[in-house]
């Protein structure tokens, strides 16, 4: 075990570290800037199918059901194509509307869970058209479904999900592309800026996780807080109930991940000098709302952990500590604003002794309603 563990101390640090290049395996002779164009053999036997659906439904559990948030965010600011993200499990038995015109994408990484299965096959059963995203090859998510494209992250051993993560939001990114290629959504050089910029992202987050030691240092000092809240807006809110699920997961503390402007509307009751509030502000966006949250944090004394664009001065001034994460477009800072807050859990639940790769109570795949 130790061998595979690759020198390091846990399976989970080793994914988070592994996703420079599991990124890069997922997009590795898919994505061809020279030519312009991404080659992916599951859209591009479908196109026409699966450009022209009037919905995308996607259905998930889990950490899959947060790359499926962020997906939706993509695929209507880039595809312009309607999307409704859905817990499988309620999915499944709530009688959905589904049409002959609707595509469903099914995302897990061990394309195995029962509840994401289940909708899968009602969702057929209705005439939808199926894709599945699994990292696992051979699944049984990815035989039910008509086509699909696997992540390539490589054996994801750790419970709590790091690179599976982050390359099925690449995955999701590719397709998004495709589709607003082929609908004319965005213009060729827009389409030649993604490519380009994708390819930086595995060295932005080479950057991102040199930020480790600075992201411990922190993480001692709030080890023993009961409750902590995590805020972020626009592409960037799904990514804050990530952070919070991470936390739960492997720490058994206390998070809620919110909308920043949601927070008004209950959570900010919870602020005081004991509540660290784990903000994503990085540049543009709702930049300088996101600013005016924390001001609020502040005036009721929260502890604030703030994700800021390098460079920034701004949030600087208000946050108690922050971390910084290279620049990117702005569809694609989930996959780098995620780094720190999996750094984050992970030295949390060290330093409190906690099982990191297995934690009590949960399962790598649920296969079991
Ligand atoms: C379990 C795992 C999670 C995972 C979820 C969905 O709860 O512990 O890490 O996100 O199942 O799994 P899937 O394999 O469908 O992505």
């Amino acid at each position: 075990e130790q061998i595979e563990k690759g020198g390091y101390e846990h399976f989970m640090l080793k994914e988070i570290h592994e996703q420079p290049t599991a990124i890069k395996d997922t997009y590795r002779g898919r994505m061809l800037p020279d030519e312009g164009i991404i080659r992916m053999a599951g859209v591009d036997d479908n196109l026409e199918r699966i450009a022209n659906a009037k919905r995308i439904l996607i259905v998930a559990c889990g950490t899959s059901w947060h790359a499926g948030l962020v997906a939706e965010y993509i695929f209507e600011e880039l595809a312009r194509i309607p999307v409704e993200v859905e817990y499988a499990s309620e999915f499944r038995y709530r009688n959905p509307i589904i049409s002959e015109k609707d595509v469903i994408i099914a995302i897990s990484q061990s394309g195995e869970t029962a509840d994401t299965m289940a909708a899968i096959k009602l969702a057929k059963e209705k005439g939808a058209f199926a894709f599945g995203v699994c990292n696992v090859v051979g699944s049984s998510i990815s035989r039910e479904t008509h086509a699909g494209a696997y992540t390539h992250a490589g054996p994801e051993i750790g419970v709590a999900s790091t690179k599976a993560f982050t390359t099925q939001i690449t995955v999701l990114t590719l397709i998004a592309l495709k589709l607003a290629k082929q609908n004319g959504t965005i213009s060729h050089t827009e389409f030649m800026t993604y490519l380009q910029e994708m390819e930086r992202i595995p060295s932005k987050i080479e950057k991102a996780l040199e930020g480790d030691e600075h992201i411990k240092m922190i993480a001692d000092i709030y080890k023993d807080a009961r409750n902590c809240l995590y805020l972020g807006r626009g592409f960037n809110f799904p990514v804050a109930l990530e952070g919070a699920l991470k936390l739960k997961e492997i720490s058994y503390i206390h998070a809620e991940g919110y909308p920043a402007a949601e927070m008004k509307h209950g959570p900010i009751a919870l602020i005081d000098e004991e509540m660290p509030v784990v903000v994503i502000a990085t540049k543009k966006g709702h930049y300088e709302k996101v600013v005016s949250n924390i001001q609020e944090i502040k005036s009721r004394k929260g502890k604030i952990i703030a994700i800021v664009t390098e460079g920034d001065t701004e949030v600087r001034e208000l946050a108690d500590h922050v971390i910084e994460v290279p620049e990117t477009l702005e569809p694609l800072t989930p996959l780098v604003t995620t780094i720190p807050l999996q750094l984050l859990s992970y030295h949390i639940a060290v330093m409190l002794g906690k099982n990191v790769d297995q934690p009590r109570n949960l399962a790598k795949s649920v296969t079991v309603e």
